[in-house]
């Protein structure tokens, strides 16, 4: 197994130095489009890319029409994330044709698979490069051969165990919420999934590099910061044997400010009490540091046969266990899932253990899939594949159960005060605002938009399946 390796000082100047070389060849003044699929790496990753893209000269376009550059950042978890990625791929060769000068890169998960590599190779000659989830940090590099040397590149490493620190980050201006990567890659092997494939081995980033990024955001005002990771609860820095992602909580809670912290994804395998009792020490409030009242808690089948041959190495038993020691600890925690319907031999009785096991938590929502094979995984070799039609009817029943259960526990909040943070302008009802909760719902209210940015509280009159109708009480 590879060592992570934290890129050195003169590794990432390289790259700045690549950043400047580019921007003398074209002069700046350049446009760049990006189009970003995939889970919330990825759209960190592209607030890198175009970071990287802005000290280059590109600056953000809506219009790929308009674009000098334009980057994919693509997606692998599911076949319909990868169609997508190259339909939209496919699109942009009338780009080309409009503009030959256009530069076109495909990045991310989908790139970094072999098969895929060879296919775009032949199928799309139009794209001048592509660049592994591993390899971002060398778009500087990248771009600047294609300019020059006016070939097609290839940059791929799925092994590369490296952490860039330091580079460029584009954030949406103004905007009250930010990703922080605390870790990358996977080591979990779940039978299904491609992620560990393509994103390489578990590494973490040092606590100093995490806390002083939050820091910054801080006082830059953002109020809401989710920390990312495959699997946050290994974070383990090299060095610190005894620290892991409870200690970097709790140091974050300690940074003054104010501001909420959640955190994605966490493995059920690695969950322990003292995560949990950190959160239930550290609730959100004014003028403090503190962590959001939900968590996000994958638990992907009911059934103790189907963890095992998904290689999840938890049980039942377990899973309910840190369920209830959360709710316990934490009363007002708003638990959320990820579901696969239709693994490889799951029967009848066995997908009906994952709808009890939905009725015995009450999630608050459930973000449920329908399996997809993936080249190169083990389960994607397993006799007993489920034909599509019963996959898709599984999938329907399991949405109707937890429709049901979400509404429920939406009309729960009916009659009771909460605290949100006004995000915006409604995007159903432009006279409205809507504030998130600290469970994360939203709470749409009549209201003055001087209030965007602010802690307030609500009184809530209604609910919906997926949202909360309110009244504005005052501010925090
Ligand atoms: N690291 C995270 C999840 C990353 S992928 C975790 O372990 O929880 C997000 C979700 O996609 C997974 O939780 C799983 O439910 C789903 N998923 C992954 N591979 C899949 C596949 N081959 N088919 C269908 N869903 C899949
Ligand atoms: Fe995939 Fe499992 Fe790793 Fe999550 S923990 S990214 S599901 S292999
Ligand atoms: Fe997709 Fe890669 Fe994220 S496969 S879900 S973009 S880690």
């Amino acid at each position: 197994m590879k060592k992570s390796v934290i890129l050195s000082k003169e590794e990432i100047s390289k790259q700045y130095k690549f950043m400047s070389d580019v921007k003398s060849i074209t002069g700046g003044n350049k446009k760049v489009y990006i189009q970003t699929f995939g889970c919330q790496q990825n759209e960190a990753d592209s607030e890198r890319l175009l970071g990287m893209a802005e000290q280059m000269g590109y600056e953000k376009t809506a219009d790929p029409k308009q674009a000098d550059l334009i980057l994919v950042n693509t997606c692998a978890v599911r076949e319909h994330a990868e169609l997508k990625a190259l339909s939209i791929t496919g699109g942009f060769k009338h780009c080309k044709e409009a503009n030959p000068e256009l530069i076109i890169g495909v990045c991310g998960c989908m790139v970094s698979q072999e098969h895929r590599i060879n296919d775009i190779k032949k199928r799309y000659p139009y794209i001048n490069f592509l660049l592994g989830t591993t390899l971002i940090h060398r778009l500087p590099e990248t771009l600047y051969e294609t300019l020059t040397q006016k070939k097609r590149i290839f940059r791929i490493d799925s092994d590369a165990c490296v952490i860039a620190e330091d580079l460029p980050v584009k954030r949406e201006p103004g905007k009250a919420d930010a990703w922080v990567s605390v870790m990358y890659g996977c080591n979990n092997f779940c039978s299904y999934c491609i992620v560990p494939y393509v994103r390489g081995r578990e590494r973490s980033r040092e606590p100093e590099a995490v806390l002083s990024e939050i820091k910054a955001l801080i006082k830059d005002g953002v109020k809401v910061i989710t920390l990312l990771g495959q699997n946050v609860n290994s974070y383990s820095p090299a060095g610190r044997e005894n620290y892991g992602f409870a200690d970097l909580l709790s140091d974050i809670c300690r940074l003054d400010g104010e501001a909420v912290i959640s955190f994605m994804t966490s493995h059920p395998k690695d969950a322990t009490e003292r995560l949990i009792d950190v959160i239930a020490e550290n609730p959100p409030k004014k003028n403090k540091v503190g962590i959001a009242r939900r968590f996000h808690l994958p638990l992907q089948s009911g059934s103790d046969r189907i963890l095992k041959a998904m290689n999840r190495h938890y049980d039942i038993e377990r899973y309910l266990y840190l369920v209830d020691y959360m709710k316990k600890k934490i009363p007002d925690i708003a638990i959320t899932s990820d579901i696969i319907v239709g693994f490889p031999t799951e029967t009848e009785e066995e997908f009906l253990e994952t709808l009890e096991i939905l009725k015995r938590v009450r999630f608050d929502n459930v973000y449920s899939f329908i399996y997809s094979r993936r080249n190169g995984t083990p389960a994607a070799e397993m006799d007993g594949q489920i034909p599509e039609d019963i996959k898709g009817e599984r999938l329907r029943r399991l949405l109707d159960v937890q429709t049901a259960i979400g509404k429920e526990k939406y009309l729960d909040s009916v009659g009771k005060t909460v605290r949100a943070l006004v995000e915006d302008v409604s995007k159903t009802d432009g006279a409205r605002l809507t504030a998130r909760t600290e469970t994360n719902r939203l709470i749409h209210f009549e209201g003055d938009a001087s209030l965007i940015g602010d802690y307030a509280y609500f009184y809530v009159e209604k609910a919906e399946a997926h949202e909360l109708f309110g009244r504005f009480i005052k501010k925090d």
